[in-house]
């Protein structure tokens, strides 16, 4: 899981290279399915086949390293012993590339348990297996492991000292950061310490419709239309009856405290939970950008105090603020600059080339005093970390350009890719992380007469849209991405048409406009008194 989601870190938030080599993946191609007898240190045979992958595994480490100078090679495979690592060291090394060890450890029972059931259930080494067969195979692997294993820098090898390493402990929160050194060895540590080890489930909303949405503008600071108030109130009793809920405990839990029990039920999806009678409430939190439109999208989310005994000490009670919005700068709206407020129409024809050239490159493209794509991943970046830090179901009612990066990222979408995404109005998306894929699912909870959308952008008037456009600059070769809708599968079938994608918009320096990066909030969030007779005041 962290391999997974470090690679995918460093390949979209700092564009490096990263190859994940899995050394059970090239064991199962040289020698297919093996028990655990394989993993015996005193059976010979099989110690020399296991050093025959270790060099072939090795060698492609190195292979890649020495053709990516600022790649990332992410080595997955147990090292369990100081003669592995010192011969990896020596092999990395002899490449010129920089080597760093992640030791993961876990002494939590329940833990360990839950793990070894998704490694029986996801490894194809225990494919067609009985459960029960494959569960006392794969302990007494584990307990192979355990006779040789030698924790790094333990004191017993002196060399190990001048290692660089983080061991950690995700359950207790414990880690040692030893002679880690410079940004990416830094960024990588601090990823690593946000990590936590139970999935989460997040919600992701756009606001409601805005009137600038409604008038086809883009950015601008306006409140909610009439229909965006309607989202807002089917979006807060959402809210109510599924983000905030989960199954309850079962009798044998009942005695744990209430934390534990939301802890272990937390991945089931609440609307899937059969009737609300079975369902308890769950400390959720919701986060916002600083703009009206996301302000008031939120404004009948109803907030509550829960007491929360606490995770290690049920005695001690926490008081937690349910749904208190938290409004972050980060998350909001892609700052088109000079063309904020204009309507795509009218960037195409008073700003031409600038449009055109958003066209070509829309990851890239960066409007004049305002914002590219690639702004915004970087902006972005501390979201994510904080998004992995936390355990509660997040709700983020944020815009189209900034969901559209979390989702790409969370589904293993490129940088590329990402500015294509569609996140319809009125839908709430629902997103379970797994060690392997996002599960994801789509809420319609209001359509809007199509008519009443003011969503749909305009075409280029060349002709161009986004599936038949040229490339971006910076990936020649790669043709831009068709328009990505949440999938088919678990998408309700009309959401597609309720989001507005073609290529997009731009336009040129020297208009009027912001100046500045992204903007702040300078109003407070309107009352649906207020968006409903905006003269009342
Ligand atoms: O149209 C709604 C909106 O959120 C605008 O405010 C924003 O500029 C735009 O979407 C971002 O989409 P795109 O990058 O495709 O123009």
């Amino acid at each position: 899981m962290i391999n997974i989601l470090l690679a995918r870190y460093l390949e979209f938030f700092h564009a490096i290279p990263v190859k994940v080599f899995n050394y059970n993946e090239y064991r199962r191609k040289e020698y297919g399915k093996v028990s655990n007898f394989f993993f015996d240190n005193s059976n010979n045979e099989s110690m020399e086949k296991r050093e025959k992958v270790y060099a072939l595994v090795s060698a492609e480490v190195s292979e890649f390293m020495k053709t990516h100078a600022n790649g990332i090679a992410i080595l997955d495979s147990t090292n369990a012993t100081f003669k592995r690592r010192s011969r990896l060291v020596d092999i990395i090394h002899s490449t010129g590339a920089k080597m760093m060890f992640i030791e993961v450890q876990n002494n939590d029972a329940a833990s360990i348990d839950e793990q070894v059931q998704k490694i029986i259930r996801g490894s194809p080494d225990y494919d067609g297996e009985p459960f029960d067969a494959a569960l006392h195979d794969f302990q007494q692997k584990l307990e192979k492991y355990k006779q040789v294993y030698e924790t790094i820098d333990s004191g017993k090898y002196p060399i190990e000292s001048t290692y660089n390493y983080i061991k950690c402990d995700l359950q207790r929160g414990h880690f040692i950061i030893h002679n880690v050194r410079g940004y990416l060895q830094q960024k990588i540590a601090h990823f690593v310490m946000n990590l936590r080890t139970e999935p989460h489930i997040f919600y992701l909303s756009r606001h409601g419709q805005s009137e600038y949405n409604e008038a086809g503008r883009i950015g601008g600071d306006s409140g909610l239309s009439k229909h965006g108030v309607i989202y807002a109130r089917k979006l807060a009793e959402f809210v109510e009856k599924v983000i905030t809920k989960e199954p309850m405990a079962s009798p044998d839990t009942a005695n744990n405290t209430q934390q534990a029990a939301s802890d272990s039920k937390r991945t089931d999806s609440a609307t899937d939970a059969g009737h609300a009678a079975s369902l308890q409430e769950r400390p959720a939190r919701l986060w916002t950008s600083t703009m009206r439109r996301t302000k008031e999208t939120a404004q009948f989310i109803h907030k509550s105090v829960m007491s929360i005994p606490d995770k290690f000490n049920p005695e001690l009670i926490h008081e937690w603020m349910q749904m208190r919005p938290r409004a972050w700068h980060h998350l909001d709206e892609l700052f088109a600059g000079s063309c904020d407020g204009m309507t795509y129409e009218e960037i195409e024809e008073q700003f031409p080339e600038e449009f055109a050239r958003r066209n070509e490159d829309k990851l890239a493209y960066r409007y004049p005093r305002g914002e590219s794509y690639l702004d915004v991943i970087a902006r972005l970046e501390p979201m994510i970390i904080e998004m992995e830090r936390h355990r509660e179901p997040l709700l983020i009612i944020g815009h189209q350009g900034i969901l559209r990066i979390i989702y790409a990222f969370y589904m293993g979408l490129s940088r590329a890719e990402s500015p294509y995404v569609s996140i319809p109005l009125n839908t709430v998306i629902e997103c379970k992380p797994g060690a392997f894929v996002c599960e994801v699912k789509s809420h319609v909870l209001y359509k809007i007469p199509l008519d009443d959308d003011g969503q749909n952008e305009p075409k280029a008037s060349h002709g161009h849209s986004a599936h038949a456009h040229p490339i971006c600059s910076h990936l020649a070769g790669t043709p831009i991405p068709p328009p990505i809708t949440i999938p088919a599968a678990i998408c309700e079938k009309d959401i597609a048409s309720h989001s507005s994608e073609s290529a997009i918009s731009p336009h040129r320096t020297g208009s009027s406009g912001g100046s500045g990066r992204y903007r702040t909030n300078s109003l407070p969030p309107r009352t649906e008194e207020e968006v409903n007779n905006p003269h009342s005041h």
